[in-house]
């Protein structure tokens, strides 16, 4: 068995770009177009709820037209193997698409939650949503119009799953943050928790991140390139 057998993984928007999503801060990102306190904020909700949903629905739309990429596979392919070896993946994307259950990917936390559920902000009830959302949405639990939302996390909301996170954080062998720019926390803080607990980590994007200087190793380049030559050399080496 390899010396690598828990692997923690990060993964941000850049995973899914080859996918037909877009990515936020690159120069054709998401926050070129939108102002991100007007749609991704509860202040903003709150203000104009119509943009806000409009916002989410176009993406939640596009989620149904794309598909798992190279890198989303290779991510399936290398938790079937590390547990084949006695080992163990966990996934954790701040992305809000589905590719990486759709490519098969099991232990998966979704920290900035998921567009495909609706939340009720007025009884927390949470639903598969695949529809478009508006303020005349009536919950389906407390039958009440006016609270139903996007199960997304917003800027100044608490991150889901941070204590799972920063278990198999903490407790891997090794970290990789793969399509993010590190610029958002918690996620960005992964990968000096990791080092500080011992673990090699491992940067796999398109370029050097904002925080590149605190990895161990990188390999630069389109991900559905780099994440399938990495998963290859880590399961033919162990
Ligand atoms: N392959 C690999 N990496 C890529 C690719 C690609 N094909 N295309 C872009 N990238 C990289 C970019 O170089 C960049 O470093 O993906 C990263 C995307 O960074 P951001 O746009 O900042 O997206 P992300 O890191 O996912 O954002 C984090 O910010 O707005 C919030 O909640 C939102 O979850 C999101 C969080």
């Amino acid at each position: 068995m390899s010396a690598v057998c828990n692997i923690a993984i990060l993964t941000g928007s850049g995973v899914s770009a080859e996918s037909g999503v877009a990515t936020f801060r690159d120069t054709d990102g998401v926050w070129a177009k939108y102002d991100y306190r007007e749609v991704a904020t509860p202040e903003g909700f709150a203000a104009n709820p119509l943009l806000v949903h409009e916002f989410y629905n176009e993406r939640r739309r596009n989620i149904g037209t794309v598909f798992p990429n190279a890198a989303h596979e290779a991510l399936a392919e290398l938790e079937r193997g590390l547990e084949a070896r006695g080992g163990k993946l966990t996934v954790i994307t701040q992305n809000v698409d589905n590719l990486h259950e759709r490519a098969g990917v099991k232990n998966l936390l979704h920290m900035h939650g998921e567009l495909a559920k609706a939340a009720c902000a007025l009884c927390s009830g949470v639903w598969p949503w695949l529809e478009d959302l508006s303020i005349e949405t009536v919950c389906p639990n407390c039958k009440t119009a006016g609270g139903m939302r996007p199960y997304v996390v917003w800027f100044g909301e608490i991150p889901r799953f941070m204590e799972e996170a920063t278990d198999a954080v903490v407790n891997a062998d090794l970290f990789v943050s793969i399509g993010t720019s590190g610029s958002v926390y918690p996620a960005a803080g992964f990968v000096g928790e990791a080092r500080a607990a011992g673990a090699r980590c491992l940067e796999l994007n398109l370029e050097p991140s904002e925080n590149a200087y605190l990895f161990t190793d990188s390999r630069y380049g389109p991900a559905t390139e780099v994440v399938p030559q990495w998963v290859k050399d880590v399961l033919t080496a162990s």
